[in-house]
């Protein structure tokens, strides 16, 4: 398959500290990419690059074969990249609807301005609690509603970032499934950072560890099983 993105030795850090080393990733279209790793070896920051909100000082980033490396953020994603922060990012005082409105503007008027139907179909509880304002959501709420509010803007590349971090194993097992429709009836493209081994080997078709900065294997998740890199990622 052809990656819909891919990055050719990218650089990045904060001021003077260079967090990411000559980093080479590449995302196949159509496909799950999971970015695994121990805590603080700069997964967070790897995505933040991708979507612009850290410049590169280093390499290339190429998406759906043009080179976006200085493209800003706001225009990375009208391209059709979304991302859903680590620690999701909710407007406490919007409710539901509103949380998911602020999406709209990467659509760039893509799916008439308002919120698509598919995404209250696949996560109906976001239609159920949509008065409610996102400050009271627990943290499986929270989550949908942050992976809602980016397929609102309707991307073909999805960055998630530990989507199940603090959220409750079943409902875990229903963001897994409506990510998984995401893809099929969607056809939009995943890189997903994952702590959850199991889930990240369930859902994804290729896996990339990131040690110290620099990606150190990568590798078939179909092909091998998850204790091959247990080693790598466990805390
Ligand atoms: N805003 C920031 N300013 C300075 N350093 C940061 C900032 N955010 C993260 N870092 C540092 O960058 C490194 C990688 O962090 P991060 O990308 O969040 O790792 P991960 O997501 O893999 O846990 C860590 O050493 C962290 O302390
Ligand atoms: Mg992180």
């Amino acid at each position: 398959m052809t990656p819909l993105l891919k990055l050719d030795g990218a650089c990045a850090g904060y001021g003077q500290s260079q967090i990411l080393w000559d980093v080479c990733l590449n995302a196949p279209a159509g496909g799950v990419t999971a970015l695994i790793g121990r805590n603080g070896v700069g997964k967070t920051t790897l995505l933040r690059t991708i979507m612009g909100a850290q410049p590169l000082t280093g390499g290339q980033m190429m998406f759906d074969g043009q080179d976006v490396s200085r493209m800003p953020s706001h225009q990375r994603a009208r391209a059709g990249i979304g991302y859903v922060p680590q620690g999701r990012h909710i407007f406490p005082h919007l409710t539901v609807e509103e949380n998911l409105a602020a999406g709209l503007s990467a659509a760039a008027g893509r799916g008439g301005g308002k919120v698509p139907d598919h995404v209250f179909d696949m996560f109906p509880k976001l239609a159920q609690i949509r008065r409610r304002k996102g400050g009271f959501l627990s943290g499986g709420e929270q989550q949908q509603l942050a992976i809602g509010r980016a397929l609102a803007g309707m991307p073909r590349l999805l960055l998630l970032d530990e989507p199940t971090e603090g959220v409750q194993p079943n409902v875990v097992q229903q963001i897994e499934a409506a990510l998984q429709r995401v893809r099929r009836e969607l056809g939009v493209t995943i890189v997903i950072v994952e702590q959850y081994l199991d889930f990240a080997w369930s859902f994804a078709d290729n896996y990339w560890v990131m040690q110290r900065g620099r990606i150190i294997r990568q590798g078939s998740t179909r092909a091998e099983s998850a204790a091959d890199v247990a080693s790598l990622v466990s805390i």
